[in-house]
């Protein structure tokens, strides 16, 4: 039957992001399957229901017209997806360059180490034209498939200067763009490259969304301080134009992780991890491998904590799971020697004949296995040095309604805001803490951590990515319908 929500929203939304939610997955000469690709943003627009919806973005692989490249377009539109193809030296400036190696840090606030910024700095030029002209295309997509009454829905730091090409194309599309990570304090977004002229594009949107008020008030400040606009309580004015600015706090599909515990599979699996891990107690860690993610930190933290309380040795297991992710930019793979060089060292140090203290993986797990680590970690452990929001620690939440284990957060993530009351909140720098944080964890009372869970389990089962995605596109409509009848007027 037709739901509350269908009867409210009737439209069709244009999806544009650089990531497909499928991986696509070569078979053989013609034949693809699709692997659900990871990272929030994915995660979150599978919210989007009740709604026709058409998805663009990048194919995520180069295929030559020759390989399939028509037959994946095929399978691709069954699935409602329509795959923008970019050649290798496009990726190379616009999404490993431009996107990953500038943006990405700066926005997390991470400064490269000076070689790297010389580095990147002598084609700062021609990865800022690969960007603009990945935007171009993906404008002309948008228009090719536009029909007057949609809403286009544009997302991520990959696509900032979107807006202003759309709305050059056809100024009736009403526009929305959301911001997945953080937007930086106005010192660090000065360091941006072409930084202007990036925030100028975005304000073309009718609609402008951000995670937390404090990524908001950034935006805000940088709009007020670099380009000289006011501020008013709904957002930005330019000369009578007004860019609606607002927070969208995103959240997850929590019954879906709620139904998966129950099938009889994943009950089995359940069981067969709990013996596997003997009575240790485990701790659990999520994440793509990532610098923003705090892997090394989180590491260091848990050798400290073996090193000050060794009654723990062989008592307590640290589960990283660490999906490998852009791998051609060179700190990501700086990244990967380095976490394993620690892991390896800190195996050495405390393992046993029989085990270790710490199991590490290099890849991503199927979503009725990660459903399954959830329930049966009795900790999670989340140190980003940044993060937009990060969805891991809602999903852990949304599997522990059994054992009611508890979540330890860094300060530095969206999520903080949202989960306050409900984790031991730590800054990922500061290894002590941690590391005492853990302890805390292991040894809190059952009253103590049931009472932190439900305050969280509260949070996330009603906080859903469902009514973020309806939230929004509600407000877009809202204000689109308001923009075209000023210009009528
Ligand atoms: P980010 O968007 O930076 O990757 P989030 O925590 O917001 O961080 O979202 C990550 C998403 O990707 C989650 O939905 C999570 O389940 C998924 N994910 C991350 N790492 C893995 C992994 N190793 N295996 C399976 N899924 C993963
Ligand atoms: C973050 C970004 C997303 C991105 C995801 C995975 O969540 O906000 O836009 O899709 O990371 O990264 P990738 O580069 O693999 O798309």
């Amino acid at each position: 039957g037709e739901t509350e929500s269908s009867k409210k929203i009737k439209l069709r939304v244009l999806v544009v992001s650089n990531r497909l939610p499928l991986s696509p997955v070569r078979g053989g000469p013609d034949s693809w399957s699709f692997k659900k690709s990871a990272g929030g943003l994915v995660s979150a627009l599978r919210g989007i229901k009740d709604v026709e919806a058409m998805w663009i973005a990048w194919a995520g692989l180069n295929v030559p017209d020759s390989l399939g490249q028509s037959t994946l377009k095929d399978a691709l539109a069954e699935q409602g997806c329509v795959p923008i193809f970019l050649d290798e030296e496009l990726v190379k400036l616009y999404y490993a360059g431009f996107c990953n190696n500038i943006i990405w840090p700066l926005f997390h606030y991470l400064v490269l180490p000076q070689n790297d910024q010389l580095m990147v700095a002598h084609s700062f030029g021609s990865q800022f034209e690969a960007y603009k002209r990945v935007n171009q295309m993906f404008s002309d997509a948008v228009s090719k498939y536009y029909r007057e009454g949609d809403v286009v829905w544009c997302h991520d730091y990959h696509l900032m200067l979107l807006p202003k090409f759309l709305k050059e194309a056809n100024s009736k599309m009403a526009v929305g763009w959301f911001l997945h990570i953080p937007f930086p304090s106005v010192d660090i977004y000065r360091t941006v490259p072409f930084g202007p002229e990036i925030l100028r594009s975005i304000l073309a949107a009718d609609l402008i969304g951000f995670h937390t008020y404090d990524h908001m008030t950034h935006f805000l400040c940088a709009c007020n301080d670099i380009l000289g606009l006011e501020r008013t309580p709904e957002g930005v004015q330019d000369k009578g134009r007004l860019t609606r600015v607002a927070v969208f706090p995103i959240g997850i599909e929590s019954d879906r992780f709620k139904q998966t515990l129950e099938l009889p599979s994943v009950k089995e699996h359940i069981n067969k991890l709990i013996q596997r891990f003997g009575g240790r107690k485990v701790m659990l860690g999520v994440d793509r491998l990532d610098m923003i993610k705090g892997i090394p930190q989180k590491i260091l933290a848990f050798e400290t904590f073996l090193q000050d309380n060794p009654s723990w040795i062989d008592r307590v297991v640290l589960v990283q799971i660490a999906v490998p992710t852009r791998t051609d930019v060179p700190e990501y793979q700086k990244l990967t020697s380095k976490v394993h060089e620690i892991v390896g060292r800190i195996n050495g140090r405390f393992g046993t004949i029989t085990a270790v203290p710490i199991h590490h993986l290099d890849r991503s797990v199927d979503f009725n296995e990660l459903c399954a680590l959830y329930a049966v970690a009795d900790v999670a452990l989340v140190t980003s040095l940044r993060d937009g929001m990060n969805l891991v620690s809602y999903e852990f939440v949304a599997c522990q309604d059994s054992k009611k284990g508890v979540l330890i957060l860094s300060e530095f993530t969206g999520a903080a805001e949202s989960l306050e009351a409900g984790a031991l909140l730590v800054n990922p720098w500061n290894t002590t803490q941690v590391a005492s944080s853990i302890k805390k964890a292991l040894i809190m009372p059952t009253d103590e951590r049931e009472k932190m869970h439900m305050c969280n389990y509260a949070y996330v089962t009603t906080h859903t990515s469902q009514k973020w995605a309806e939230t929004f596109l509600r407000a877009l409509t809202d204000t689109a319908m308001k923009a075209q009848s000023i210009i009528r007027q």
